[in-house]
């Protein structure tokens, strides 16, 4: 697929906690975002205004034509309902978990035939999916976001099977205050999957959530990367 350096316009499918984190983000670095939701854009109404005029809602077909990068951010078990059609020969970033608990069990990724990422790929077989930000608490990812070079900023972990996709995702990454770092092809982002050492990362082991995030270098990313199964 083209890289493309001047991507402005970002849609979301999905704008909770994770969605309307990185929407603040692109904002704040000069993207336009498209919002989307179950409910419709009318429940965006409040969201839109706090993120100003770069900001607008749309249902979710028109938030996914509309995308130059697109964002999935949604509970695993609805991700069939992600429209194919208008995202297909897009970049699309993953951050979703499997949760049983509010997925439902999931064999495939159980018996690790698959992860989240593999099955949404599946899914939309003609964009390039690339898992980013599904490791990090939305609160941590608000706060820990820093210029580059600065010496306390953190790398995120990205992973994808097409190599000019993560490109354009470690650019927008970069851009939202992060180093990325390519943990290698879709299905390695089982090695920061919920449950693994980098999936904590960011967290502090003692305050955990509540606590400020602790930055994580690409080194030490690398390391928890490796200490995975
Ligand atoms: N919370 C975190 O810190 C965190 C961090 C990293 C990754 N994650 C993962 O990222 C994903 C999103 O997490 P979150 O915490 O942001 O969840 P959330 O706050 O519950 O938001 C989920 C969003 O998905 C939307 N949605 C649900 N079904 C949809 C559908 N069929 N079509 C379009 N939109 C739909 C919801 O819209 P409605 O409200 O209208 O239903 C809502 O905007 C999850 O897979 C989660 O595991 C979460």
């Amino acid at each position: 697929m083209p890289h493309k350096e001047d991507m402005t316009t970002i849609g979301f499918i999905g704008s909770g906690k994770v969605g309307s984190t990185l929407a603040r983000l692109a904002v704040d670095t000069g993207h336009d975002v498209v919002l989307s939701n179950s409910r419709g854009p009318q429940t965006l109404r409040d969201l839109v205004a706090q993120l100003g005029p770069r900001a607008r809602a749309a249902a979710v077909s028109e938030a996914a034509r509309d995308a130059d990068i697109a964002v999935v951010t949604i509970p695993l078990k609805a991700y069939a309902q992600v429209p194919a059609g208008p995202l297909r020969g897009k970049v699309v970033i993953d951050t979703i978990n499997y949760n049983p608990d509010r997925d439902g069990r999931i064999h495939a990724i159980d018996a690790g035939h698959t992860t989240a990422g593999g099955l949404l790929q599946a899914h939309l077989r003609e964009s390039y999916v690339v898992k980013a930000f599904n490791n990090i608490f939305f609160e941590h990812l608000a706060t820990l976001g820093r210029p580059a070079g600065a010496p306390d900023r953190s790398a995120l972990a990205i992973a994808g099977d097409d190599a000019a996709a993560k490109t354009t995702v470690a650019a927008l990454i970069d851009a939202l205050g992060y180093d990325a770092y390519d943990a290698g092809a879709l299905a390695e982002s089982r090695r920061f999957a919920a449950g693994t050492p980098a999936h904590r990362a960011y967290l502090d082991p003692v305050g955990m959530f509540a606590a400020p995030g602790r930055p994580v270098s690409a080194a030490d990313l690398a390391d928890l990367l490796g200490a995975a199964p």
